[in-house]
C-alpha cells in the first residue's frame, strides 16, 4: 500500500540535502536539483555506496565509491549504461511540506554483468609442475639499462625453478602500466573490492597479470626489489597497495645483500654481488626452500581445502548493504 511521509518543510529540508533517511525498509537520497526535491534508493547497484554522499553533476549522482552515476530524476544511468537503475520515489511539495511516497514508483533494475575474467581460475592437472612465479619490482629506463642486483638474484632463483622442472613466469612491474590504488578502503571496507574497482573499469589498467599470477597461478611466489635509504622500491608499494593478498612464506624467506649503510659505492657493489658465489647460492637455497614448502602444502591440500577459521576482513563476509527494496534482474 502507497504511504506518503513527510520530511519536513522545504526551507529546512533545503539546508540537508543531500540527505539520506530509512522510510519503512527503503533507504532513500533525497536530492535538491534544480529548485525540485528528487528521491532515489540510497544504495548504488554496484557495491552498496551510499549515493547521498555521492557529488552532483547535472541531473546525475556519482556514487562516492567508484564513481557510477546515476539520475536523480529517473534514478538510471547516462546513456549507454541506462539499463541499470536504482528505485524511484515519488515526492510532493504540499502546503505542509515535503513528503516522499513508499514504495518507489520505478524499482531497482540490476543488470547481470559478465563476471571478471579475474575470477575465472587457472586449474592444474594433477601431477602438473609446480608454478613458481618471479615478480621484479625494480624500477629503470629499459631504454638505458642498467645492471640490477635485485634482478640478477631474481633471475638465479628463476633458473632454479626452470632446473626443478617448475612452469615459470617472470613479470616485471616496470613492463606494466598500471594505477596507484585510490584509497578506497578509506572510505568503507566494502569499498574496496576484489577484483579490484580499477581493474573493473580501466581496460588500460595492466595488473590483471600480477592478479592473475597470484591469486591463481602461482604456488610459488618470489618477489625481488632494491632496498634503497632501507626501504624497497616504489613499484614494490606500488603494487601491494592494490592487490590486498596474503601470502604463507617459508622460515627465512628471504635473501639480502647489503655492504653496510655508508658503502654508497655502487659500482662495487655490482661488482660484488656478480661476482659472488654465495649470493647465487643463497638465491638456488631460497627457491628450493619454498619450493618444497610448497611440496608439503600440496601433500596436505585436501586438509586444507577444508572450511578453516581465518583472521582478517578479506577473509570473512562482511554483511550485505542494505538491499532490502524490490529488486527486477534483467
Ligand atoms: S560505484 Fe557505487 S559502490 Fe561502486
Amino acid at each position: 500500500m502507497a504511504t506518503w511521509h513527510r520530511l519536513g518543510d522545504r526551507s529546512e529540508l533545503s539546508q540537508r540535502v543531500p540527505l539520506a533517511i530509512k522510510l519503512e525498509r527503503w533507504s532513500v537520497a533525497v536530492f535538491l536539483y534544480e529548485g525540485q526535491f528528487r528521491a532515489i534508493g540510497n544504495t548504488c547497484n554496484h557495491k552498496g555506496g551510499p549515493l547521498s554522499e555521492g557529488r552532483l553533476r547535472g541531473e546525475f549522482v556519482m556514487c562516492p565509491w567508484h564513481a557510477w552515476e546515476y539520475s536523480v530524476i529517473t534514478g538510471k544511468g547516462p546513456e549507454g549504461y541506462d539499463e541499470e537503475q536504482v528505485p524511484v520515489f515519488a515526492v510532493e511539495e504540499r502546503t505542509d511540506g515535503v513528503y516522499v511516497q513508499t514504495p518507489p514508483t520505478m524499482p531497482r533494475k540490476l543488470i547481470k554483468h559478465m563476471p571478471s575474467h579475474l575470477l575465472e581460475e587457472h586449474p592444474k592437472t594433477p601431477g602438473a609442475p609446480p608454478r613458481v612465479l618471479a615478480i621484479s619490482t625494480t624500477a629503470m629506463d629499459d631504454v638505458n639499462p642498467r645492471f640490477s642486483t635485485s634482478d640478477a638474484l631474481l633471475e638465479h632463483a628463476l633458473d632454479q625453478a626452470k632446473r626443478r622442472g617448475a612452469d615459470t613466469q617472470h613479470i616485471k612491474l616496470r613492463d606494466l602500466r598500471f594505477r596507484h590504488c585510490e584509497g578506497n578502503y578509506s572510505k568503507a571496507a566494502r569499498a574496496c573490492t576484489w577484483p579490484c574497482a580499477i581493474t573493473e573499469r580501466d581496460p588500460e589498467d595492466q595488473l590483471t597479470a600480477v592478479y592473475e599470477g597470484l591469486v591463481h597461478w602461482g604456488d610459488v611466489v618470489i618477489i625481488g626489489t632494491p632496498i634503497r635509504w632501507g626501504n624497497a622500491s616504489s613499484l614494490y608499494y606500488k603494487m601491494i597497495e592494490r592487490p590486498e593478498l596474503g601470502f604463507v612464506f617459508p622460515p627465512f624467506p628471504f635473501i639480502a645483500h647489503s655492504r653496510g649503510w655508508d658503502a654508497e659505492d655502487m659500482q662495487n657493489n655490482v661488482r660484488q654481488v656478480k661476482m659472488s658465489d654465495t649470493l647465487r647460492e643463497a638465491s638456488y637455497e631460497l627457491l628450493d626452500r619454498a619450493l618444497d614448502f610448497w611440496t608439503i602444502i600440496d601433500k596436505h591440500k585436501t586438509e586444507m581445502d577444508k572450511p578453516m577459521e581465518r583472521a582478517g576482513r578479506k577473509a570473512n563476509t562482511l554483511p550485505e548493504p542494505e538491499t532490502a527494496e524490490e529488486e527486477v534482474i534483467a
